[in-house]
């Protein structure tokens, strides 16, 4: 079985893509506790490759990095890659999602995953992108998912993605189509990894 080292310490995170990898024949294996190398690229791919880089180097193993987070239209595609420290708590980047929006008819925004895979040297092998498009609500509905989920509206579900379970998420969210993509490269390349 291949061994690849997801390169995260989300536990939310971890626990969405282990139930995707579980159908396939691939061993996941964490990072130390203290990996926490620092995101300062511009991007999502830049802070994606700056993860897989260092989980590869210190593990000596391929890696796989995810880069995520909330893209507001009618605030420029804020908060972007700062979705994460947007504002102290989970509770008050909610908040501020919401308060930001006070007036603005324009409501529509979506979730990108940028997954990034390096080999055992920590050189780029393969890139993929997930977009899941909704709107943000004026309050909070369900308590599944994390992060922005109970304010992020789905037009074609009329839920959001706190009413989802993991399965429904997991069959619409930004990260699983950007990881189909990534499997797809994985399956063609199983023999090189
Ligand atoms: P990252 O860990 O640097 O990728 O930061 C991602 C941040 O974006 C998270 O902490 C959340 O605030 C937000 N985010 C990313 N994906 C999701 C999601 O599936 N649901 C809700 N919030 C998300």
């Amino acid at each position: 079985m291949k061994r690849i080292v997801l390169a995260t310490q989300n536990k939310n995170k971890l626990i969405e893509m282990q139930a995707i990898f579980k159908h396939f024949d691939i061993q996941i294996i964490n990072p130390p506790s203290d990996f926490d190398p620092i995101e300062d690229g511009k991007t999502f791919f830049d802070n994606s490759l700056i993860k897989a880089k260092a989980a590869s180097r210190l593990m000596g193993l391929p890696a796989l990095a995810d880069d995520s987070g909330l893209q507001i239209e009618a605030l420029g595609g804020a908060p972007g890659v700062h979705s994460a420290r947007w504002a102290q708590t989970n509770a008050e980047r909610i908040q501020k999602a919401i308060d930001s929006l006070k007036g603005q008819d324009n409501r529509n925004a979506q979730f990108v995953c940028c997954m990034t895979l390096t080999d055992s040297k920590g050189e780029l092998l393969y890139t993929s992108e997930g977009i899941c498009k909704g709107i943000i609500l004026k309050e909070q509905k369900g308590t599944n998912g994390f992060g922005y989920d109970p304010i992020f509206f789905i037009p074609e579900l009329g839920k959001t993605m706190a009413e989802l379970n993991l399965d429904e998420k997991n069959k619409i969210s930004h990260r699983s189509i950007a990881l189909k993509q990534m499997i797809e490269f994985l399956n063609s390349q199983r023999e090189n990894l």
